[in-house]
């Protein structure tokens, strides 16, 4: 009786150990994977599941990424929300991955809920392959064509400069956001390479386009526009359905804008006389030996990522300069001599008018 008792509790005892020892070694294979998914996985902080690093990033994100930055190094992963995403932290990692070995890092994610309305067009959300590489030839085709990285881009952006100057001119004495302001002077810089015009920044059409933008950027929804490119199941509950829909508005709005651009370029399209990037492609689309790519919907999108990409980029990256070069006086001086020295006497007023 006792050593049958006694056997009884002793293979209780075992399974129960077998079942906390396997428990165990699940939850420290877990860990394991967790804190380094890949073998060759770059460093950086994991967070929590879930959540990620969501809960340290506070207020100044950009200076926790720095700080962490200089502890990880240039190549550095951290847990976004529940997404793996790699940072490259100095000038070798970018130029190593994004340039040396750019068809590797073409790829995208799908970001919903963008890709829910943009799909697989454009040039900033269509995914490597046959389509993407078309298209992005005949984007870097046109843009040199239409002076990128020539004197005729020099031209425009100094004719820009000149208007911008004008325009805080008008400004004096009054406090202006510079990080908004400079939208305005970036946005026509492509809108005369896109649409063939710059706009007045009056113009109730470029005003609108504009503030479809802010829409998307400077609204106080944000964070929970961030918050659903990482949880897509969220799309169904408030406040973010309705952060959503109202996120599809802005986007569906600009298309529409845009769209009517385009549809005053159809109305007066010459072959002989190419204006801009809308042109290029009507041409493409009528004429070349690959129309299939030079889909109405693929010009629309694209139209909106040149605006869109390139507007609030280069601006965010002029208003950081600019705090830069507030808080080092003496390289203010060293780029002011420089470009006086470089282009001459009259960017020399220009660079001072805008810093
Ligand atoms: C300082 C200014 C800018 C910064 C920091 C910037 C940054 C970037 C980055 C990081 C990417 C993603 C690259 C990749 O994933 O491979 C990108 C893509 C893109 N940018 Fe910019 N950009 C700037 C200005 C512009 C301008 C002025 C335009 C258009 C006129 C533009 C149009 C695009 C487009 C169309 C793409 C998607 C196609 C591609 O990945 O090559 N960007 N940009």
């Amino acid at each position: 009786m006792v050593p049958g008792v006694f056997s009884a509790v002793y293979s209780a005892l075992c399974s129960a150990l077998n079942v906390w020892t396997l428990l165990v070694l699940l939850a420290v294979s877990f860990y394991r994977w967790w804190k380094k998914p890949h073998p060759n996985f770059p460093p950086g902080p994991r967070g929590l599941p879930v959540i990620g690093v969501l809960p340290w990033l506070g207020g100044d994100p950009q200076k926790v990424l720095f700080d962490w930055g200089q502890k990880y190094g240039p190549v550095m992963s951290v847990r976004m929300a529940n997404v793996d995403t790699v940072f490259l932290n100095n000038f070798d990692a970018i130029n190593s991955a994004l340039v040396k070995q750019g068809d590797t890092f073409s790829g995208r994610t799908k970001l919903k809920p963008a890709s829910d309305i943009l799909g697989n067009n454009g040039l900033v959300m269509t995914d490597y392959g046959e389509k993407l590489l078309n298209q992005k030839r005949f984007a870097a085709k046109t843009l040199r064509r239409l002076g990128m990285g020539k004197q005729e881009m020099v031209d425009i952006v100094n004719e820009e400069m000149g208007h911008f100057a004008k325009y805080l001119e008008t400004q004096v004495g009054k406090p202006i956001d510079l990080a908004v302001d400079y939208n305005n002077m970036t946005a026509n810089v492509i809108c005369v390479t896109a649409f063939g015009r710059r706009f007045d920044y009056e113009d109730p059409q470029f005003k609108r386009l504009f503030q479809l933008l802010q829409n998307h950027y400077v609204a106080d929804e944000s964070l929970l526009i961030l918050l659903f490119f990482f949880y897509n199941y969220l799309h169904f509950i408030p406040p973010f359905k309705g952060v959503k829909e109202r996120f599809a508005k802005t986007e569906y709005a600009i298309l529409d804008a845009v769209q009517t651009i385009i549809d005053e370029h159809r109305k007066d399209f010459h072959p002989d006389c190419i204006r801009d990037y809308i042109d290029s492609f009507l041409y493409e689309q009528k004429y070349g030996k690959e129309s299939k790519y030079f889909t109405d919907t693929q010009l629309r999108v694209t139209c909106r990522d040149l605006f869109e990409a390139g507007t609030d980029t280069s601006s965010s990256t002029l208003a950081w300069l600019v705090l830069g070069l507030l808080n080092y006086p003496e390289c203010y001086k060293r780029i002011v001599a420089e470009v006086e020295q470089v282009i001459g006497i009259f960017c020399k007023m220009l660079v001072g008018c805008l810093f």
